[in-house]
């Protein structure tokens, strides 16, 4: 029988968890047609065999395991683009969810609501149990900031556990970003219209195994994310973030120059900033620009060293053209010099996008 309900179970590092969770998934959804994808980002901890394992038997049961990306709303959207039943729910795989309300939420789709939403923030619902304090106060601004560009009322718009029709995914597949944590957000947001909400109370859990992978740069992506819906896409994210990484190695290389004209000299100094600020650029980029892309171990030292090439041909073609523009009395030398840097942004952005992190 074909399935009615695909759930989508995005997993980092879960191998500990997926045998429970199909098990629960089994007790909560009996005698309804469902199947259930993992999408694994190549866990080094076997999370992928673990499904596999399962899947041999059980044809309810697959597997999708990417190679060399990471990112969860991405393995959400990947996920629920590879099912063909009529409705979809994502959930995650560490138990925090419970499965124990699937039922419910797909009862509300299939009565008229476009999404249903596993909610910690409606009466019957808590949160305490799964975050710790700090993680929840983020948790809790996070959605205060969300619930104000929504067309829509949603207690709990910072859910990672919902469940939709399937024409909606397809709908609004093609706008959604595709990094980051907050897919249900993205979806409401990429949404043309304002989506029919049903939400439905559950209690969050505390893991049982493994780790949260939210950390601090997941911040900086929930941020990027509400600012380019609030643009309508206008400037790349990407971008904003290979910027904003630029403007830190500027810093870095003055505070490295400083220490060093001392010791070594303006000209030497110079050189030893030049190479310490690219370095802390390559790192930050490697780790929040090109996240889901990041290098590591041979690939990364092959990247430096491209980064270093690409980053040394801009600043050559920086003072290049401000040379020639003040010279040809084009530009002052303060516009000039603004023009040359924005050159080298646009120019190591672009070559490191596509040869370094190989993005595009
Ligand atoms: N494929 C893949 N790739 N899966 C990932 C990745 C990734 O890069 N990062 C995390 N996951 C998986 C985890 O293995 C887990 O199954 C699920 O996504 C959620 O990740 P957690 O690290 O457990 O996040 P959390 O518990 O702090 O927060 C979750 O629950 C909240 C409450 O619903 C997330 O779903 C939040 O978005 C949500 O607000
Ligand atoms: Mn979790």
């Amino acid at each position: 029988m074909p399935a009615r309900l695909a759930v989508i179970i995005p997993v980092f590092r879960e191998a500990a968890n997926v045998a429970p969770l199909v098990a629960r998934l089994d007790a909560a959804l009996a005698g309804l047609a469902w199947e259930a994808v993992f999408v694994d980002d190549d866990s080094p901890d076997g999370t992928a065999a673990a499904a596999r394992a399962i899947a041999a038997t059980d044809p309810r049961i697959r597997c999708i395991r990417r190679i060399g990306r990471r990112g969860l709303a991405s393995a959400c959207t990947e996920g629920m683009l590879s099912v063909s039943a009529p409705f979809v729910a994502v959930m995650d795989g560490d138990l925090q969810h419970d499965e124990g309300i699937l039922p419910a939420m797909l009862a509300a789709v299939e009565g008229g609501a476009d999404i249903a939403i596993g909610s910690r923030h409606v009466a019957g619902g808590a949160a305490e149990g799964g975050f710790s304090a700090a993680r929840g106060a983020l948790s809790d601004g996070g959605a205060r900031l969300a619930r104000m560009l929504l067309p829509v009322k949603v207690a709990d718009p910072m859910s990672g556990f919902f469940l939709l029709k399937r024409d909606v995914v397809e709908e609004v597949a093609p706008r959604l970003a595709s990094r980051g944590f907050k897919i249900l957000l993205d979806i409401l947001l990429s949404a043309r219209r304002a989506l029919v909400v049903a939400e439905v109370p559950y209690s969050f859990r505390s893991r049982l195994a493994g780790e949260s992978k939210l950390d601090a740069t997941v911040l900086l992506e929930f941020a990027g994310l509400l600012l380019d819906k609030a643009t309508g896409g206008a400037v790349p994210l990407r971008f904003l973030a290979f910027a904003a990484v630029g403007a830190v190695g500027l810093l870095v290389h003055m505070a490295a120059l400083a220490l060093l004209v001392g010791p070594l000299g303006f000209g030497p100094a110079q050189w030893v900033a030049t190479f310490v600020a690219m370095t802390a650029n390559f790192v930050l980029n490697n780790r929040i620009t090109y996240r889901d892309a990041r290098l590591r171990g041979p690939a990364l030292w092959r990247g430096l060293v491209l980064f270093y090439l690409v980053c040394g041909i801009g600043a050559a073609a920086n003072v290049g053209i401000a040379g020639l523009l003040v010279r040809d009395g084009v530009l002052a030398w303060g516009t000039a010099g603004a023009a040359g840097a924005l050159i080298t942004v646009v120019w190591n952005y672009a070559v490191s996008s596509t040869l370094v992190w190989r993005t595009r």
